[in-house]
């Protein structure tokens, strides 16, 4: 069986350079997002197999899950659609905000992984092994004022790719969390920031940080190991940031 994966949020930053990776290695791939239009012609330029589904409704993931199976079934899921919504405390964050990250980055995760695990299941039984991955974040591992939401989701979304490790032991699938730090990709901070186009740029000023092709690059590393070997948590920052709390603004030169 070839090898085959679903990239949930593939219409755009991570996502879509992920499937580009998978795709230049001889991945066929499935790309999954709302935005029909983007996914078409990141099709165009992959031979990526198109799904449009919105991860929190469970109607259009079962549909995904019979439409994969369908057409070739899956060695692979990479869980990457998710995002911020806000920054504010959590005095003063919004109800509403934290049920959207909720949705998108655990429920909405646990939906996907729940309705492909028998697909991937049997693509392990034709293939040897499959591979799960969840794109987390170092805000999934760290706290920091603001993250409110954020933080809580993404905490639950690292919780749920241990729970499943735990769940899956036994059986050839691997269960892998990439949590990358500071990003730079298109929309991520300006939807976290509703459309404020000035605050948005300002993380990434003066600063080198990741860009999604190097976070893509690390990610199908990890599925291009041999099946025994699992990376279960990876962790990926620019240089220029040593913790959710440190990045070094300016050049980065040796001390004399
Ligand atoms: N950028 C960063 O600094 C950073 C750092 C750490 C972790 N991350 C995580 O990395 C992942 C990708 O982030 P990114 O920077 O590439 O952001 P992005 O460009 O905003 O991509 C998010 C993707 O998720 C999709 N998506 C959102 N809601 C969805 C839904 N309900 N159903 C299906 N797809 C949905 C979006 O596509 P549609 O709108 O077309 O559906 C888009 O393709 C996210 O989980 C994010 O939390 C990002």
């Amino acid at each position: 069986m070839q090898k085959r994966v679903v990239v949930t949020g593939a219409s755009s930053g991570i996502g879509a350079a992920t499937v580009r990776r998978f795709a230049a290695l001889g991945w066929q791939t499935v790309a999954v997002a709302r935005r029909e239009d983007r996914l078409r012609a990141l099709a165009d330029e992959t031979g990526a197999h198109v799904v449009v589904c919105d991860v929190t409704d469970e109607e259009q993931v079962s549909r995904l899950a019979a439409d994969v199976a369908a057409t070739g079934g899956a060695t692979g899921l990479v869980n990457n659609a998710g995002g911020a919504f806000g920054a504010d405390s959590v005095e003063h964050s919004s109800n509403d905000d934290w049920r959207a990250m909720f949705e998108v980055n655990v429920i909405g995760l646990r939906s996907v992984t729940a309705a492909l695990l028998p697909v991937l299941r049997e693509g392990a039984r034709r293939a040897g092994s499959a591979s799960i991955l969840n794109v987390t974040s170092t805000a999934g591992l760290d706290a920091y004022p603001g993250g409110g939401g954020y933080n809580a989701a993404k905490f639950g979304a690292h919780a749920v790719s241990n729970v499943l490790r735990l769940e899956l032991a036994g059986e050839p699938i691997r269960v892998l969390e990439l949590a990358p730090g500071l990003v730079h990709t298109e929309e991520f901070t300006l939807n976290r920031l509703r459309g404020d186009a000035e605050a948005a740029a300002k993380p990434y000023l003066d600063v080198e940080p990741l860009r999604a092709e190097d976070v893509a690059e690390v990610l199908v590393g990890a599925f291009e190991q041999p099946p025994h070997v699992n990376q279960d948590l990876i962790v990926l920052r620019p240089v220029a940031q040593s913790s959710v709390f440190h990045v070094h603004r300016g050049p980065l030169a040796p001390r004399t």
